[in-house]
């Protein structure tokens, strides 16, 4: 891990529109300050790093089951060994102490914790005691999130999230949770994007478990609400001081043509069976009336019983906002489509119980390796969105618990990745960020998705989010460019100006030089 402390030039020297003689000052010069109080730091989760699958008691998960179905996964990946983060997990909390990471978003695994969703395994909350306190011990402020996807096979046989009973268990994995870390984790997340676990699992078969039903992507999505309200209440109960919240993933579904009533009909769905179905219930104690419209024939109504929205709704603190990007919706197919949907050959579907018509269309904007369009204005919208209409209201804080791209990542002979694109990505969208504070939006903090390249669900190890590169053949971390990028904006609270810099290298994010100052 020597290169960890390697400074590449391509940081230092401004490239292309500036002068290659330039100082570094300039650089600073057409940079922005980052707020003192605005917390930086790096995401990660449980399935997607540890490996050590049945070590100390780990039972398998919905992914251990996912992942080892052939065709489920790119490649026939699995997370059985991942990055290693279970065993190595002391010098990845180094790693971050020396890019001068704030916080650390991570999630606890359920297996690991409650076998089989049953019983608490005392062996698997020494793991993450052991986190904690290291994280601690390196000034690294813990983030921890109960829920990032990885359900005990044992509870998915029992009906996993259409069941209500999994709330139940859910609740008594959270508080053995609890139990242990109560009093040295602050910020407590219950659910990561209960959309991808309802809809990408249940309806799309995209994700584990792999059904494709609208239904019960619906009955999923409401009892995973449920568990998050409960939770949120017996931790308030608990210790009123805790930072209580969740992470939701947004769009920002605009409508391809705004004067066609039919792609304003199918953004509004997209919207309400992504965003609203998930934020009104937990901000205004009620499902949207035009979404119960759209999925009365599922049978949505007959999960949802007297006083289940009045826990949905318990008061929360802070609200996790994951963005990677917008999309264009039209009623109708585009000619050539952005294609992000994996299926290794499975059936699969729409996660969108009711928006068969809604078609996402391209709009030239330059993409990451997953296809995702890169436009980091829509983060600017969404936050402004979620702060006037969802959170200023309620008093609650946004934070950005996730944001980052895959890239083609080549490594030098040393394994140095120089990864313009993914530098170029970051800045913009943490420019965007602070564009939406300069707007009034209170935003607090930041993580970058992620530390590590890691274990990204159903394309495996073929896409590479992180701002460390890892070796998976010798488990080797190196810092690419984005990382010591990162660590510099930091260190200097800083931010350099995108466009200056790395558009003739790296994609350019703002095609229409909208944002170019
Ligand atoms: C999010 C997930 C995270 C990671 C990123 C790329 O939807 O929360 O685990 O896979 O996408």
């Amino acid at each position: 891990m020597t290169s960890q402390t390697r400074t590449h030039p391509a940081l230092l020297v401004p490239s292309s529109s500036a002068s290659a003689s330039a100082a570094p000052d300039l650089v600073l010069a057409a940079s922005r300050p980052v707020p003192q109080d605005f917390v930086l730091g790096v995401a990660t989760a449980a399935y997607q790093i540890e490996g050590a699958r049945h070590e100390d008691g780990r039972t398998d998960s919905i992914w251990d089951t996912f992942s080892h179905t052939p065709g489920a996964v790119v490649g026939g990946d699995t997370g059985d060994v991942a990055c290693e983060h279970y065993h190595r997990y002391e010098a990845d909390v180094e790693l971050m102490r020396s890019l001068g990471m704030q916080s650390y978003r991570f999630s606890t695994s359920w297996d690991r914790i409650c076998p089989d969703g049953g019983a608490v395994n005392a062996r698997g909350l020494d793991f993450y005691e052991r986190l904690v306190d290291s994280l601690l011990a390196a000034g690294i402020a813990p983030w921890l999130t109960l829920y990032h996807w990885d359900l005990p096979q044992a509870l998915e046989d029992r009906g996993g999230w259409t069941s209500r009973e999994t709330a139940d268990r859910f609740v008594d994995y959270a508080l053995a949770v609890h139990d242990r870390l109560g009093d040295r984790v602050r910020t407590w997340t219950t659910l990561n994007e209960p959309f991808c676990s309802a809809f990408l699992g249940y309806t799309a078969g995209m994700h584990a478990p792999g059904r494709t039903s609208p239904a019960d992507g619906l009955a999923a999505a409401h009892h995973l609400l449920l568990a998050h309200g409960r939770v949120v209440q017996q931790l308030r109960a608990r210790d009123a001081d805790l930072e209580l919240g969740l992470t939701l993933n947004f769009t920002v579904a605009d409508p391809l043509d705004p004067s066609d009533p039919r792609d304003v009909d199918a953004a509004r769905r997209v919207d309400g069976q992504m965003n609203r179905i998930f934020l009104d219930p937990v901000f205004r104690g009620s499902y949207p009336a035009d979404l119960l419209d759209d999925v009365r024939h599922l049978g949505f109504e007959d999960h949802v019983r007297d006083g289940d929205l009045e826990v949905i709704s318990a008061p929360i603190d802070v609200l996790g906002v994951n963005y990677y990007n917008g999309e264009a919706i039209g009623h109708e197919p585009p000619a050539a489509a952005l294609d992000d949907s994996v299926n290794g050959g499975r059936t699969t579907r729409s996660p969108f119980p009711a928006a068969d018509d809604a078609h996402r269309h391209p709009r030239g904007l330059p993409l990451t390796a997953m296809d995702w369009e890169i436009q980091p204005d829509g983060l600017t919208r969404l936050l402004v969105r979620l702060q006037t209409e969802y959170a200023g209201p309620a008093g609650v804080a946004l934070h950005v618990t996730e944001n980052g791209a895959a890239f083609e990542d080549v490594p030098d002979e040393g394994g140095f990745v120089e990864d313009r694109d993914r530098t170029a990505y970051v800045r913009a969208h943490l420019g965007a960020v602070l564009d939406a504070v300069d707007a009034g939006v209170p935003v607090r903090g930041y993580f970058y998705w992620s530390l590590l390249d890691n274990f990204e669900w159903a394309w495996g190890y073929a896409k590479r989010f992180g701002i460390v590169r890892v070796d998976y053949d010798t488990q080797v971390r190196t810092p690419k460019a984005s990382a010591l990028d990162y660590a510099r904006i930091i260190a200097t609270r800083r931010l350099p100006n995108p466009w200056a810099e790395l558009t003739e290298d790296g994609p350019d994010p703002d095609p229409a030089g909208e944002r170019r100052r």
